[in-house]
């Protein structure tokens, strides 16, 4: 292979990922909305990664579990992606690409994409 074939496919890997997240709090009363937000990419990033830049550089108000386990164990980072449960921790997102992201249990929501969650163990981390 060579170098220009390289190029070409950096290109296509670069871009962004845009996610619209069901947000939701329960406690408020108000109905749910849906909220499109826009993440720099310049490869394939977890479902986790992109809500922490959500969180970091666009939206603080943001509730979602951040990593436990971090190896696909735990569940507790779980999301609905595009209809589909996932882990956060490990589903990837490509560059160029738009999701749709909702709380993977909403029958146990707390906020946004935090839901009730009971491993049996101490909590290490809580929802953002
Ligand atoms: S952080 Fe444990 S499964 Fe994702």
């Amino acid at each position: 292979m060579g170098q220009g074939n390289q190029s070409i496919e950096a290109e296509e890997l670069s871009g962004s990922i845009r996610v619209s997240i069901r947000r939701e709090d329960p406690a408020t009363g108000r109905g749910a909305q849906v909220r499109l937000y826009e993440v720099q990419a310049e490869r394939e990033m977890t479902v986790l990664e992109v809500l922490q830049e959500v969180y970091d550089r666009a939206d603080s108000t943001l509730a979602f579990r951040h990593y436990r386990c971090g190896r696909r164990l735990c569940r507790s980072c779980e999301v609905k992606l595009d209809g589909k449960i996932v882990r956060g921790c490990a589903a990837l997102l490509q560059p160029g690409g738009t999701y749709l992201l909702e709380a993977a249990h909403p029958e146990n929501l707390i906020r946004d994409l935090v839901f009730e969650f009971d491993s049996g163990e101490g909590s290490e981390s809580g929802p953002r």
